[in-house]
């Protein structure tokens, strides 16, 4: 039933993609989307995110603009489909023309993909956090918005800044699914990390468990202005981003003894997409 959510899903993004490169509006866009499944607004298990250029900074953008802006830039869309109760979770990011954003969507996508590389059972799904942020870092220096080495990019809470989410959750008939905060069967639980209040899932990774990982990296002012006297974050490559909103990839995986499903590039697979 998740594969088949999965399935419905990536068959509605194919079309959302469509309908950017078109030019659509971001309403439009929406429509797209639940037109390609055959969907009622009220039938997604979340309010869908379809975030055209700086709105894709917004984490839970869902005021969708009627019309296109006139310079089109870049696409967030975060958005799923439900079968049999049971709930997908995908997020995609496109670039409207060559250039650096593009290079940025592509560098979360590897960085996203050597952390699918890293899910195994026993690791902390805390750790994994963590080992997000430091990629976060390094595509922060590659791409020169900032100066230093990971460790300390991470440390100074830089990363935070630009990534203000938790690296996933559970996924199930719930989109964020119970239980990530469970100790033990006596029903003893982790309390919230004080350095990432957001993480939503603190346990160690056991075959069976479905869960997303959606790293991502945007511009909010709100959360830079803590930094805004730091020289270590260069203004101007910012300033540059900003229009662009940000970037996020989210797939769901199932975690295997040896080696793990991913039921949302697979569902894109087989409709020969990506
Ligand atoms: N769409 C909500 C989430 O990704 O957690
Ligand atoms: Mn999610
Ligand atoms: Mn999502």
């Amino acid at each position: 039933n998740l594969r088949e959510a999965n399935r419905l899903a990536a068959k509605a993004h194919v079309a959302a993609k469509e309908a950017f490169f078109a030019g659509k509006s971001e309403l439009e866009i929406h429509h797209a989307y639940l037109s390609a499944i055959d969907f009622r607004e009220s039938q997604v298990p979340y309010n869908s995110i379809v975030a055209l250029n700086s709105d894709s900074a917004i984490l839970h953008y869902d005021v969708y603009d009627t019309v296109p802006p006139k310079q089109i830039r870049s696409f967030l869309i975060d958005a799923g489909a439900r079968y049999r109760g049971y709930c997908s979770d995908i997020t995609r990011s496109y670039a409207y023309e060559e250039g650096f954003y593009a290079d940025l969507v592509e560098a979360m996508d590897k960085a996203q993909q050597e952390l699918l590389s890293e899910i195994k059972p026993g690791v902390s799904y805390y750790d994994l956090h963590v080992s997000m942020h430091l990629k976060v870092a390094q595509i922060l220096t590659d791409f020169e918005f900032i100066k230093g080495d990971e460790q300390s990019i991470y440390d100074k809470g830089y990363t935070s800044a630009f990534m203000p989410h938790g690296l996933g959750h559970f996924i199930g008939l719930q989109v964020h699914d119970v239980g990530g905060f469970l100790k033990d069967d006596k029903g003893n639980s982790y309390e919230r990390s004080e350095r990432h209040p957001f993480l939503r899932l603190l346990r160690d990774i056991e075959v069976g468990h479905v869960f997303t990982i959606e790293p991502g990296l945007y511009v909010v002012d709100q959360l830079l202005e803590e930094h805004k006297d730091s020289a270590d974050i260069n203004w101007e490559k910012v300033d540059e981003l900003r229009p662009y909103g940000g970037v996020r990839i989210e797939d769901s995986i199932v975690v295997g003894a040896d080696g793990n499903e991913n039921l949302t590039r697979d569902a894109f697979k087989e409709l020969g997409a990506e």
